[in-house]
């Protein structure tokens, strides 16, 4: 069976691409992994994807774009039983696309910053979730804190009122504003390729998660 994992943002520059690159790398080291960027013309992964072959070719991790809905549902489609994990990294803002790919999606997850801007874009993105549950009543759409100072009372202070405002389930796992993840982004790298203990523990944790809810899911 495939899993497809989306992640997406209404707000740019929240840890996407980030995100969706450090799964693919860490999915692929086991299994045949397909990682679709959205976000074109900019193409963060793709561009990832091109640096990372290019220094630790890899026969298992493979890459797609999609310029829109249409093309990602045929791209997916094409996929559907040749991957054990597809990866999608969503574009900012586009509402279809992003409506398609939680549609797709077997898990979404939703990077959140510990800023009120962030906070507010989620708000938006409640509408589109609400849209896709007409489409799949299991919609599985789940927030996760990236860049998080845990020490900082802003952090603290958001986090509380994220949980009491938004009706949306949160990962447990919790990604730390680390230098890691923009060093090893800028070299096709992924976070298990780099030296910081705390980057590459935190992100094992996400992506057991991950793991663990996928895997109930198909019980
Ligand atoms: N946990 C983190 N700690 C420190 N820096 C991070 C972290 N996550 C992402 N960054 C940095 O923040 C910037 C934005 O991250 P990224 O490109 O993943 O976000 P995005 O949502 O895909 O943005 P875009 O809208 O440009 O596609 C990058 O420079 C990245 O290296
Ligand atoms: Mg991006």
């Amino acid at each position: 069976m495939t899993e497809i994992i989306g992640v997406i943002q209404v707000k740019g520059g929240v840890g996407r691409s980030t995100i969706a690159t450090n799964l693919a790398a860490n999915f692929s080291d086991h299994s045949s992994t397909l990682l679709i960027d959205c976000d074109l013309p900019q193409g963060t992964s793709a561009s990832w994807y091109a640096t990372r072959q290019a220094s630790l070719p890899s026969t298992t991790l493979f890459l797609a774009t999609a310029a829109n809905h249409l093309e990602l549902i045929d791209k997916v489609q094409e996929a559907a039983e040749g991957f054990r994990y597809i990866i999608i990294d969503a574009p900012p803002r586009i509402a279809e696309m992003t409506r398609a790919i939680i549609i797709l999606s077997h898990l979404s997850l939703i990077p959140l910053g510990a800023s009120a801007a962030e906070i507010w874009s989620v708000c938006d993105l409640l509408t589109t979730i609400e849209e896709a549950k007409k489409y799949k009543s299991d919609v599985d759409a789940r927030l996760l804190w990236t860049r998080y100072r845990a020490n900082t009372m802003e952090a603290r202070e958001l986090s509380e009122a994220v949980d009491r405002e938004l009706q949306l389930k949160g990962m447990i796992a919790r990604l730390g504003y680390r230098v890691a993840y923009s060093e090893a982004l800028a070299r096709g790298l992924s976070v298990e390729d780099w030296n910081d203990t705390s980057a590459k523990d935190e992100f094992r944790a996400l992506v057991a998660e991950i793991e663990d809810i996928l895997e109930e899911k198909r019980r």
